[in-house]
């Protein structure tokens, strides 16, 4: 009998429900909100009430247009955390009274493990590659900048994270101060495409080990810009793209500094990159060039399952189903990664 896994992810500002089969993604449904943009981020409030909304005609439509039965579902994979707490209970509350109406187990997942394990989706009709293990997953989002070894689909160590701020977080200050908008990543990407990346240089943190910080080097674009724009008020307006391209180099020179020391340490040269900043073309390409240049195999998501998506919650959530994992459905969601 096949396993077929229905995923639900609420964890953020996605509403998201995932249906694969064996592995196999069969449907994979995503509302993003866009009551957020006006306020430049995301108001938790709005968001558990947009997931309210969303949650019914979210799964319904990933059930239908996977072709499988309600009744047919083996499990119910849903993200338990870390996240936004309102907006997780919304998800959580909803597995839960489905896994009751179906009579079908429950699997929480760490949002986290869904990242790292993307690279095992397989689509139909669509070539698979996915690494070997042990593999180091470069996790980069907008709450996480983190170098992990991944010994097994549940077993992972860290072996550096940030010390203060997130690398997404720097890449939407970035954003936010030059009036780009929210979310910040994709807005400096495209626009770092346009403008010369070695026009302006920014310190890089010295921080010991695979640790990384990011809040230094956010600040120093601050005080930079203001610095700049007391002598030309239009400096911000007219060096935008060189700007962003200058700054984005300098956020992925660091990220790929300690995930080199990392794959020299450990001997491991099969290379991964997870969460939303994975998306970011710049990223891409480097993991890549020293990937040539270093022997490394390298795997990058494909664009749909870098942000957050279901699909990568029903794969991390049908490791667990195979290794015998069952929630309770007293299970209550957990915001932060520590209560994990
Ligand atoms: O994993 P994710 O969707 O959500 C959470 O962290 O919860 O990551 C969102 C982060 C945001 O900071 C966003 O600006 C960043 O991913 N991001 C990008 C790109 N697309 C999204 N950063 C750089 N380049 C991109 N193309």
């Amino acid at each position: 009998m096949a396993d077929i896994i229905l995923g639900i992810e609420s964890s953020c500002d996605d509403t998201s429900a995932a249906i694969i089969r064996d592995g196999v993604l069969l449907s994979n449904v995503l509302a993003s909100q866009d009551v957020h943009k006006a306020y430049g981020g995301v108001i938790p409030e709005l968001a558990s009430r947009a997931h309210q909304l969303n949650i019914v005609p979210v799964v319904s439509e990933a059930i239908v247009r996977s072709g499988v039965r309600a009744e047919d579902i083996t499990a119910i994979a849903f993200t338990r955390g870390p996240g936004l707490l309102g907006s997780l209970l919304v998800g959580t509350s909803f597995a839960k009274g489905l896994a009751l109406a179906l009579g079908k187990p429950l699997v929480e997942v760490n949002h986290l493990q869904g990242h790292i394990l993307a690279n095992f989706i397989k689509q139909p009709d669509k070539e698979h590659r996915a690494p070997e293990f042990p593999y180091l997953c470069l996790l980069v989002s907008g709450g996480n900048s983190q170098i992990v070894k991944v010994n097994s689909p549940l077993e992972y160590e860290i072996l550096g994270q940030t010390i203060d701020d997130a690398v997404g977080e720097a890449f939407d200050k970035c954003s936010k101060m030059m009036g780009l908008g929210y979310p910040g990543g994709p807005v400096v990407d495209s626009l770092a495409k346009q403008g010369d990346p070695l026009r302006f240089k920014f310190a890089k943190p010295h921080v010991p080990g695979l640790d990384y910080s990011f809040s230094g080097i956010k600040t120093s674009l601050l005080y930079f810009v203001r610095d700049q724009m007391a002598l030309d008020p239009d400096f911000m307006e007219k060096n935008k793209a060189d700007i962003c391209a200058s700054f984005q180099k300098a956020l992925i020179d660091i990220l790929m500094d300690k995930l080199i020391k990392a794959a020299k340490q450990t001997g491991i040269r099969q290379i991964t990159i997870g969460g939303g900043v994975s998306a970011n073309s710049g990223l891409r390409s480097r993991i890549q060039e020293e990937g040539l240049r270093r022997g490394w195999t390298t795997f990058l998501p494909e664009f749909k399952f870098t942000t957050d998506n279901a699909a990568m919650i029903a794969i991390a959530g049908w490791f667990h189903y195979l290794n015998g994992e069952r929630t309770p459905l007293s299970v209550a969601p957990v915001s932060r990664l520590a209560e994990l």
